[in-house]
């Protein structure tokens, strides 16, 4: 296209330089010809938030407001959502110079305002040759006007009779052209064209066709045909000249049907049949439809790639296009930390229809249309399995914009790496034909971030507090989910003890909730060391633990004890690791044969089971005594004695070492003479056997601090 930039610039404050279009950043200004219209855009980055146009003619300069764009043909907007500012201007628009209605030329200024309130001026001049050549009846329903030009001789124009009449009674007054605007149930009342113009409506006539433009007013005939709604304008032009009346009937309808959201797209209609356009005739005759977007029709394929569709019936033309179909334009963005979307296309349309005459009318129509505030509701789906003891959290219905950035459980932040890293594990996953996401968060009831409550029942819970964003912004916000499980019944590891000759035996068998509980003896946790320094046996497999306690280790407390046997007990315990409470315990008595014994009770009481005859031989256990010979045995047999004294009686000794208390006593036996004949008691005496016992064989501990 013979058709090229020339960018100025002059600034109001006079002192910058000129510019010229190659020093304008790329797209800053462009232009573009299509076939009824110029197109104008400029960047929003470049122009600022207020850009405004003029046009300029030889007249002068135009300011293209609202109003004076509606009745002039310039329709401009801004559309935040692609980021610039559009202007179309009608090769018919007031300001255009046209020449034999195939070449257009156009000049405007555009007026930028920076954040500093300075202003620049940047002229625009574009020429269009006419892409299309022009149908006899053209109407264009653009977003602010309607417009319709006819080629000036179309000859199968009617008028109504009232028209006529009208035209008949008015024309004898004045033989420049004259208007009535014809409106159901209402006189026509004959004006001038400046009269008319003074009104909004603007007629004018270039080489060949006579143009009139409309904007959408309240003097328009609202109707409605066929459940669509449509806005019609219906001037009569008329003149006399000499004997003859002239008259143009003309008439300018547009479909004003808004779009509507029916949940998966955006949907207009319109009548398949504009009847207003018919004129009173009998016979209008659609011949081809067409769709595009942003001003410009697509071919077949290209709509139907795109999911649009063109539904023709009887009644109605139905157009739709899918939520987010490409052509249109989505924005996503957090409100009342919600995921809010919408989705907008600004639809274009053409409908060719035949008259009765077989005159060609082309209605072009603009409808931008956009999708209420639509709210994306995320789901949260609990797919934990007890069994597994695994919280699986499933978070789905994310957008393909949205991404999972962070999680909170129970209070503790993690970026997603984070997370990973110390293993909670959050996968993406895709959700195959649709542009949906998801991601599962796996944290096993273990982990540190989970909260247990052990009581009858055992509960976990989780809070989560997701972190999303929406990209390319990354505008956060948040989303909760708590997810529990709960164990009903469940107990603490329970023993059971086996006596042996000379130990006593604990087992326990292995339960999944096992970790919730430590295993207590006394007041120690029982570990591998404590074993080993006791003494006990210990093994621990992947199913059991077994815990072998040899008599008279460390923990064992006595009871009964005669020379025949005794009772050994061992108590081992399951407890809550911060509360200490003990949840179960287990006390096992075993009844153990009398052999040698020594041993001292909590309360301080010592029993010794000895043979004295092994130190001794021939010695009598009824002779013995303590340290405090008054101290005699409690039982005795052939060959052993059984004493019991506390520790603090029958003479027993005390030494204090840095580390022990030692406790001493000593086993005496009489020595009886040996003559027959004068049996002399002797107080001679040997000791047999020196007790020793610590405080550790008596089971309590004392802290010395020397
Ligand atoms: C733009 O057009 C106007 C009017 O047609 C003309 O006066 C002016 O010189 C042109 N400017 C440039 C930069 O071409
Ligand atoms: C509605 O469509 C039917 C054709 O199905 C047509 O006969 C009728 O005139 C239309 N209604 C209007 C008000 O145009
Ligand atoms: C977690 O994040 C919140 C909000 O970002 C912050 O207030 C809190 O201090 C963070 N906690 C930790 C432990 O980092
Ligand atoms: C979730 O996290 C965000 C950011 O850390 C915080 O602003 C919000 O208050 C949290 N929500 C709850 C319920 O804790
Ligand atoms: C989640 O799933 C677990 C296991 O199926 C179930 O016990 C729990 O009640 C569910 N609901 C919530 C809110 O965690
Ligand atoms: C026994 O082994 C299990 C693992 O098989 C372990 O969790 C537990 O702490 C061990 N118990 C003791 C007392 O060492
Ligand atoms: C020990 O003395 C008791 C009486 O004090 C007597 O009954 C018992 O037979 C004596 N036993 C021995 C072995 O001398």
């Amino acid at each position: 296209m013979a058709f090229g930039c020339w960018v100025g610039v002059f600034v109001l404050l006079s002192v910058w330089p000129s510019v010229r279009c190659s020093d304008l950043p790329g797209g800053a200004i462009e232009t573009a010809c299509r076939d009824r219209y110029l197109l104008v855009t400029t960047q929003l980055s470049f122009a600022g938030n207020q850009p405004r146009f003029e046009a300029v003619d030889t007249d002068g300069v135009h300011p293209i407001t609202k109003q004076y764009g509606s009745e002039c043909g310039y329709m401009f907007s801004i559309l935040l959502l692609r980021g610039h500012a559009e202007l179309r201007a009608s090769y018919f628009s007031c300001h255009t110079d046209n020449q034999d209605d195939e070449v257009f030329t156009f000049s405007f200024n555009l007026i930028t305002t920076a954040a500093s309130g300075v202003e620049t001026t940047y002229i625009v001049n574009a020429t269009c040759f006419l892409p299309l050549p022009w149908s006899p009846r053209e109407v264009s329903c653009e977003e602010n006007y309607m417009e319709v030009s006819m080629r000036s001789d179309v000859s199968c124009l009617s008028g109504t009779t009232d028209a006529w009449t009208a035209a008949l009674a008015h024309s004898s007054a004045t033989s420049t052209w004259q208007v009535m605007f014809q409106q159901e149930g209402q006189q026509l009342i004959p004006m001038s064209f400046s009269e008319a113009r003074e009104l909004g409506y603007v007629f004018h006539l270039t080489q060949g066709r006579l143009v009139f433009r409309s904007p959408y007013t309240p003097r328009s005939v609202m109707g409605s045909i066929n459940g669509s709604v449509v806005e019609v304008v219906h001037p009569i032009l008329f003149s006399r000249q000499r004997w003859v009346v002239m008259m143009v009937d003309w008439i300018v309808a547009c479909s004003t049907n808004e779009g509507m959201y029916d949940g998966a797209g955006l949907v207009w209609q319109t009548p398949t049949l504009l009847s207003p356009l018919v004129s009173g005739l009998s016979g209008l005759e659609s011949i081809k439809f067409s769709m595009g977007v942003d001003g410009e029709l697509l071919d077949e394929p290209i709509t139907a790639e795109r999911g649009y569709s063109l539904d023709i019936s009887d009644t109605t033309v139905q157009i739709s296009v899918p939520f987010n179909a490409a052509g249109g334009y989505r924005k996503s963005f957090v409100m009342d930390n919600m995921y809010h979307e919408f989705y907008v296309v600004h639809l274009y349309y053409e409908q060719i229809f035949l008259d009765d005459c077989g005159v060609e009318t082309r209605l072009r129509l603009h409808r931008p249309m956009n999708t209420p505030l639509l709210i994306q509701h995320l789901s949260i789906i609990n797919q934990t399995v007890l069994e597994d003891r695994v919280f699986t959290v499933y978070l789905g219905n994310l957008y393909y914009d949205v991404d999972l950035v962070a999680v909170t459980l129970n209070g503790h932040n993690f970026t997603i790496l984070d997370a990973t890293k110390s293993g909670r594990v959050i996968t993406m996953v895709p959700r195959p034909n649709s542009n949906l996401h998801a991601y599962i968060l796996r944290l096993p009831f273990e982990d540190a971030a989970v909260h247990k409550l052990v009581k009858r029942n055992i509960y976990f819970s989780m809070d989560i507090n997701y972190t999303l964003v929406i990209l390319p912004q990354e505008e956060p916000y948040y989303y909760l989910a708590s997810v529990v499980a709960q164990f009903n019944d469940v107990f603490p590891p329970v023993f059971k003890g086996i006596c042996n000759e000379k130990s006593i035996s604990f087992q326990m068998d292995h339960k999944p909730f096992d970790y919730l509980w430590e295993v207590g003896v006394g007041p120690y946790i029982l570990t591998t060391n404590l074993a080993a320094k006791r003494g006990y046996i210990m093994q621990n497999d992947s199913k059991s633990l077994t815990l072998e306690v040899p008599l008279f280790s460390v923990g064992y407390t006595y009871k009964d004890i005669n020379l025949k046997q005794f009772y050994g007990s061992f108590e081992i315990h399951s407890r809550l690791p911060k509360t200490l409470e003990v949840k179960s315990s287990l006390a096992k008595a075993c009844l153990f044969q009398t052999t040698e014994v020594i041993v001292c009770s909590t309360e301080g009481v010592v029993t010794v089971v000895t043979d004295v005859t092994l130190a001794i031989p021939g010695a009598e256990p009824n002779g013995t005594f303590l340290l405090d010979s008054t101290c005699r045995p409690q039982e005795t047999d052939d060959t052993r004695v059984l004493f019991s004294f506390g520790l603090h009686s029958c003479g027993t000794r005390v030494q204090v070492d840095h580390q022990h208390v030692t406790y001493e006593n000593e086993i005496n036996v009489e020595h009886k003479s040996q003559s027959v004949n004068a049996p002399v008691k002797t107080r001679d005496t040997a000791s047999v056997y020196s007790l020793t016992f610590t405080t550790g064989t008596c089971g309590f501990n004392v802290q010395f601090s020397f």
